[in-house]
């Protein structure tokens, strides 16, 4: 039997701890209504009491999304769990959050009072939550560094006061699975009536590993955040507990709600609020996740992608393998890549243009769409091509863009404002091209360090319900970015799918 496993996401108030990733109130809104599409159980909204504009946010999560159930994080003290329960009012299913530390070390050094005194405090505190909201999670903070007869009491207790769900966390992301998973299964067998919960985080880089362990051991509630980020080195990754739940399902008999084809979306959305992307190796949303460079991989995976995906970039939201080209690329990889932008050439002109692709890689490392689309001139019908562009951008100056498109054989002209050089850009683009994409998402990595670093620029663009890709590298980002998003057009409009 396959038990269900509850997602509580935490990327709104753990997450937001993270350096650089602070939100507004209308940012959390907008993502909260992203991760409820995503299928999660509990979203955590933030924590009222640490500031107005926290607990506003709070409010306006709670009243706004109501299909799922919004909680909200308040120490173990009175004033905290009033401000929650305020800010939960509108919720249509409400979980006051309440936290106290039980290891001997908090209780010592940080909270300065004994373990009668925490025990009562923790039970007062969950009565209380409890006279204000219909759930009430507990969680005893350093879990994993508490002897484990005294957790055990301070959670007993707590479930008997009114606390459904008992967190265990690793706050310091010190447990190994094995040690993690023995405390999971015993609370699990000596509180058989709540449901028992993990909340890791990733200081040795173990934060999935232990939650996995966890479930494995009988923990029904899984906290966690979009991209892994959180306090320090971050807390267990929701996309990637979700993955390994669904892909080795037999083997950990559980599973989860989340519709795992929003994970690669909710990504990118909380990537554009933050400013903070994944690092590109980052397992299921790293841009290089799907990524295979190596002729052998490539090949393999163009006869049959089970050889080396263990999971199908479509089942987590992504539109298409992305088969970097390199010198370890072959003729089926080119190829698989002018299919992507539209364009179909002969064997003997394949041969060809493989042959040039190696020559090139050998000197600049990675082939972008630009040369690809160029060693096949005369087979590339419909392409828009930048010619120049101009910005003009600094302190207390509005950022305008001008560009001009080469589209066919007519050359299109336009210029636009925008938030930032980026953005007048490719508004400019879209206003001389008469057409207005959907940027799904928008990549930069540097190619080699140092000042004289190139950019290389990812774009992927929607159309109806047909994403598109493209690939462009220069040591000007706007221009890199520019000939990525024309090469996206440019496949859109050989796909038929945008009339520019
Ligand atoms: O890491 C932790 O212990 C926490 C608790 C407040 C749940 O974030
Ligand atoms: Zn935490």
């Amino acid at each position: 039997m396959t038990a269900r496993v509850a997602i509580f996401d935490t990327t709104l108030r753990d997450g937001e701890q993270s350096p650089g990733c602070s939100m507004n109130p209308a940012e959390k809104l907008r993502l909260a209504r992203q991760i409820e599409k995503l299928g999660v159980d509990v979203i955590e909204a933030g924590f009222p009491i640490a500031s107005p504009a926290e607990a506003e946010a709070v409010r306006a999560v709670a009243e706004e999304v109501r299909g799922v159930r919004i909680a909200a994080l308040a120490r173990a003290k009175e004033q905290d769990i009033l401000c929650a329960g305020r800010a939960l009012k509108p919720a249509a299913h409400a979980v006051i959050h309440t936290f106290l530390a039980t290891s001997d070390l908090h209780l010592k050094y940080k909270l300065k009072i004994g373990r009668d005194e925490a025990l009562k405090q923790a039970v007062e505190g969950v009565r209380l939550a409890r006279s204000l909201a219909p759930e009430v999670e507990f969680s005893a903070e350093d879990a994993s560094r508490t002897d484990y007869a005294y957790l055990l009491e301070v959670l007993l207790a707590v479930h008997e006061a009114g606390a459904r769900v008992l967190n265990v966390p690793d706050t310091v992301g010190y447990s190994l699975p094995a040690e993690y998973g023995a405390m999971v299964e015993k609370l699990v067998r000596d509180i058989p009536t709540a449901v028992i919960s993990v909340h890791c985080h990733n200081d040795l880089g173990l934060a999935v590993a232990n939650s996995v362990a966890a479930v494995m051991a009988g923990a029904r509630q899984v906290e966690c955040t979009v991209n892994g980020i959180g306090e320090r080195a971050g807390n267990t990754s929701l996309e990637e507990i979700v993955m390994a739940l669904k892909v080795r399902r037999e083997a950990l008999g559980a599973e989860t709600n989340v519709r795992t084809e929003l994970l690669a979306p909710s990504s990118a959305a909380l990537s554009q609020v933050t400013g903070v992307w994944p690092q590109p190796n980052k397992a299921i949303v790293g841009r290089n996740a799907f990524a295979h460079e190596a002729g052998i991989h490539q090949h393999g995976i163009l006869a049959n992608p089970l050889t080396y995906e263990i999971m199908t970039p479509a089942s987590v939201g992504v539109g298409e393998t992305l088969l970097v080209l390199g010198k370890h690329s072959g003729k089926h990889a080119v190829q698989s890549r002018l299919k992507a932008l539209g364009v179909n050439i002969a064997n003997e002109k394949l041969d060809e243009v493989t042959k040039r692709v190696k020559e090139l890689a050998d000197r600049q490392k990675f082939v972008y769409d630009d040369d690809l689309l160029a060693f096949c001139d005369q087979e590339v019908e419909r392409r828009a091509h930048l010619v120049r562009y101009q910005v003009i951008s600094g302190m207390g100056v509005m950022p305008t863009a001008t560009v001009e498109v080469e589209l066919d054989d007519q050359r299109l002209t336009a210029s636009a404002i925008g938030n930032g050089p980026l953005d007048a850009a490719l508004k400019a683009t879209d206003a001389a091209l008469g057409i207005s994409l959907e940027l799904l998402d928008l990549h930069t990595r540097a190619v080699a360090s140092g000042k004289d670093a190139v950019a290389e620029v990812t774009v992927r663009v929607r159309h109806g319900d047909q994403e598109t890709v493209g690939m462009a590298a220069s040591t000007d980002s706007i221009e890199a970015s520019l000939k990525a998003y024309l090469s996206a057009i440019g496949a859109a409009r050989r796909a038929q799918v945008v009339a520019a």
